[in-house]
């Protein structure tokens, strides 16, 4: 990019950044505009200054990956960073030139593609224009900070084996770590959440899905300490909690606030264990030994239409974040 360009997008990047913080102090402090597959797009503003680019990434996500478990097998996302408070002219602006981009790519027309947006959940200013050029909400990005885990200092690494081992909830349950002897439930729990989502469409079960849900599911069963719970009523298991540590989780840290931050990528109770206590029970474990690790903020997803976890997400103190905007396919956008 020339020099001049580059302090556009510097100074457009601290805007947001600035923008961000007074919507949601969860939101990164920093804007930065990764490369995209052409120039960035510009949204013409007052004094010759952008009031906005979008950079369109494309992502062609290989068969043999869960990736392709959680969303299209071709995705193009347009990142954007707009500087005013009222982002929906300038939004409008990008997403009809994004469009007109997305026209032009055979690879954007078939079934299996998705134009995705990720917006900031607090910046309601630009959700017309987003369900204007026919965008749905579907995914959202939760966040948990723990703000006493922050004052507590780093993760404890001499943390005693039996502070992680077993717990017995008021609600009659054994939770513990899960081990590699429980690779085959497991892997039906995280089954589980991948068929309950699919039904939503925020996950798309692929012929491979099972065997590298069961691969991925031994790796992390196997290393010590798992960061996976088992909640058991009568030595049967009936619910589970998965986490990623923070250094599996980099690839979505970057959505909030600098800190150590995890991913938990699956929450799952069988389905007749429901509504009595088992995931609250679970998580409130899993959050004490989260918080005595010195983990700072906790993500999740979870699908917009899922009836079951924005009400259950919310009582264990999560709220949104980000929500993940998509049309399918790609070049179906308006
Ligand atoms: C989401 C899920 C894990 C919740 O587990 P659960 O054992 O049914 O939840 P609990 O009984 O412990 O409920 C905990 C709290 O959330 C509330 N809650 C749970 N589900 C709710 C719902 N659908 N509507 C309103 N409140 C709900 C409960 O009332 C309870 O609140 P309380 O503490 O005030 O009593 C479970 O429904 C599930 O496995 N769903 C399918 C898979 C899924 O959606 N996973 C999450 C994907 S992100």
């Amino acid at each position: 990019m020339p020099w001049v360009v580059r302090d556009v997008v510097h100074d457009l990047n601290k805007s947001v950044g600035r923008r961000w913080q007074g919507l949601d102090r969860l939101l990164p402090g920093r804007a930065d505009l990764p490369e995209g597959c052409a120039a960035p797009l510009v949204a013409a503003g007052a004094n010759g200054r952008p009031a906005g680019l979008g950079v369109c990434r494309h992502q062609f996500v290989p068969a043999g990956t869960l990736n392709q478990t959680w969303g299209s097998a071709s995705q193009f996302s347009l990142i954007l960073r707009l500087r005013e408070p009222d982002t929906s002219a300038a939004l409008d602006d990008l997403l009809g030139q994004w469009r007109d981009h997305l026209a032009g790519l055979p690879e954007a027309g078939p079934v299996d593609t998705a134009a995705m947006v990720t917006w900031p959940a607090r910046d309601v200013s630009g959700v017309n224009a987003l369900l204007r050029r026919g965008m749905q909400a579907m995914t959202v990005i939760a966040v948990r900070p723990a703000e006493h885990a922050a004052a507590a200092g780093p993760a404890r690494p001499g943390e005693p084996a039996s502070a992680q081992v077993v717990a017995e909830s008021s609600a009659g349950l054994v939770i513990r770590e899960a081990g590699l002897g429980d690779l085959d439930v497991v892997t039906e729990f995280e089954m589980g959440v991948i068929r309950y989502d699919a039904q939503f469409g925020a996950a798309i079960i692929r012929p491979a899905t099972e065997a590298l849900v069961r691969a991925e599911t031994q790796a992390a069963l196997a290393t010590r300490p798992a960061w996976a719970w088992l909640a058991e009523r009568d030595g049967r298991p009936v619910g589970l909690v998965h986490v990623q540590p923070p250094e599996r989780s980099g690839w979505i840290a970057s959505m909030t606030r600098p800190g150590v931050t995890v991913y938990l990528q699956t929450m799952f109770v069988r389905p007749g264990e429901r509504g009595s206590g088992v995931g609250a029970a679970l998580v409130r474990h899993v959050h004490g030994v989260l918080d005595a690790r010195g983990v700072q903020t906790t993500l999740l997803h979870y699908a917009l239409m899922n009836p079951l976890s924005a009400p259950f997400w919310n009582r264990m103190g999560y709220r949104p974040l980000w929500t993940g905007w998509e049309v399918r396919p790609a070049a179906s956008l308006r």
